[in-house]
């Protein structure tokens, strides 16, 4: 198999012909070839080649090929010959997401922005557009994509199913429904690499480390839908715990619980916009506090043991590390932030008053010149961490949004993995190289999969 950087460019006649510069004629080894097969994405199409003196590499599609397998514009792009005489332009990435969109310029609603950024760097090497579940169209095997123009506006074009799909759908509760489910299989039975399968549960996540002796130290003990027996022991082993929803985010829902001997139990959490704290004489009325809240809904709760963080001004800091797979298909660290509570706040999202740092400020206050090897550490950690929940999950992995917390003792715990990681911390400006360096290694990771990259062990 070979790799090529080539031109595309456009010509007019309605024949099935393609025109090839001489030197591209050679790397693809076609010298001598009447007719080729040319690919994009899941279409086929059969074409005359002739060959012409032009310097560079260069093809030519005549407007019979170009409607035969939907080439959305011309440009530079790569070839993979496949067989002696099958060449594959490509790869054409899809970018999977939806609404709801508030206009047509905001179709990925506030995703809109990162959806264009990788549509921005993404067009220099590849066919790439974003696409909703309602773009597909099954019957013809065709997608109505959103392309990006050079003025950064979206533009419609029809194109086949793409080589590989990078899935961003917004909606846990969409993601779990029968036609989106329906969508994943039909993808993987025509081999169309997808990835991140869906969102993560945490206990489902918690359960899949818990056996496996490499990992299962840096997570907390947890259960899921503990009963009061199970939560007033825990109280009791340990100081604190956090009572949250498997399949929650952004802090909602979650309870912080202590328990202080001779003073009673105590419930921080957040409440319209502010930060409760109640305090219960004997543990029954804690329970029925949580039980007239949620109902039956605690049966989704994980009971978690409390880690004491690291703290700047006794408001906790936790990190967020954004995992990518690059190009060689290895997990690697692409940026850390690290969030500091907002007073009083149970959890550090920036949203509940917390605030972005950047690891070192974090650490420093704490471990000194330490501070570099901690986060050393961490991020070895992290790197271990990702290849265990990869190996024991069914689907592709090709990012994970860790949410760790670091202890007094230098201890690394993880709190959370997120499937579909937001991209707060790269608003920090010293992050802003590595937001950059994430949507490249998103990008990285599809030429991977799409095989439109040169791999070092086949
Ligand atoms: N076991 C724990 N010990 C200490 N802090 C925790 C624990 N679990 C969660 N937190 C804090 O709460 C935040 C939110 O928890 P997380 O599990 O990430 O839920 P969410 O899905 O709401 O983000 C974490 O980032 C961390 O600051
Ligand atoms: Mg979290």
């Amino acid at each position: 198999m070979s790799l090529t950087f080539c031109n595309v460019h456009f010509s007019q006649q309605p024949e099935k012909v393609v025109y090839i510069s001489n030197s591209l004629m050679k790397s693809l080894k076609l010298s001598g070839k009447k007719n080729i097969q040319l690919r994009l994405g899941k279409d086929m199409v059969n074409a005359t080649v002739k060959p012409i003196k032009k310097t560079g590499k260069h093809l030519f599609l005549s407007s019979g090929v170009r409607s035969g397998i939907h080439v959305p514009n011309a440009g530079g792009v790569m070839l993979r010959n496949l067989q002696e005489d099958e060449v594959q332009l490509g790869p054409l990435i899809g970018v999977l997401s939806d609404g709801p969109s508030t206009s047509p310029s905001q179709p990925f609603a506030s995703r809109t922005n990162f959806i264009k950024q990788l549509l921005r760097e993404g067009k220099r090497k590849s066919y790439i557009f974003a696409f909703t579940p309602k773009d597909i169209n099954w019957q013809q095997e065709t997608v109505r994509g959103y392309f990006l123009n050079d003025n950064g506006t979206f533009y419609r074009k029809t194109v086949p199913l793409p080589d590989v799909v990078y899935n961003r759908l917004p909606s846990r509760k969409a993601e779990t429904s029968s036609s989106i489910n329906q969508l994943r299989e039909r993808l993987t039975r025509k081999r169309i690499p997808f990835f991140n399968w869906s969102f993560f549960n945490k206990s489902d996540i918690y359960r899949l480390l818990e056996d496996d002796n490499t990992v299962n130290r840096y997570v907390p003990e947890s259960h899921i839908n503990p009963s009061p027996e199970r939560i007033k022991d825990m109280l009791e082993r340990h100081q604190f715990l956090y009572y949250k929803p498997s399949a929650g985010s952004l802090g909602k829902g979650i309870y912080r619980l202590t328990y202080l001997p001779k003073r009673g139990y105590f419930a921080r959490y957040r409440k319209g916009g502010g930060n409760v704290l109640l305090r219960f004489s004997n543990f029954n009325s804690l329970m029925r506090m949580l039980k007239s809240r949620h109902g039956r809904t605690l049966e989704t709760y994980v009971i978690q043991q409390g880690i004491r963080l690291v703290e700047i001004d006794n408001c906790p800091i936790d990190f967020r590390f954004h995992m990518h797979k690059n190009g060689s298909n290895k997990w690697v660290v692409v940026g850390v932030g690290a969030k500091k509570a907002g007073r009083g706040s149970v959890t550090t999202h920036l949203k509940n008053g917390g605030s972005l740092l950047t690891p070192e400020q974090a650490l420093s206050r704490t471990f000194g010149d330490r501070s570099d090897e901690v986060l050393q550490n961490a991020k070895k950690v992290a790197i271990t961490l990702a290849e265990a929940i990869e190996f024991h999950h069914q689907h592709l992995l090709g990012e994970i949004g860790f949410d760790l917390g670091i202890d007094q003792d230098e201890k690394v715990w993880m709190f959370e993995a997120n499937a579909k990681p937001g991209r707060s911390i790269f608003s920090h400006p010293s992050l802003k190289a590595e937001g950059k360096a994430s949507v490249e290694h998103i990008l990285e990771h599809c030429l991977y999969l799409s095989k439109f990259r040169r791999r070092d062990v086949e």
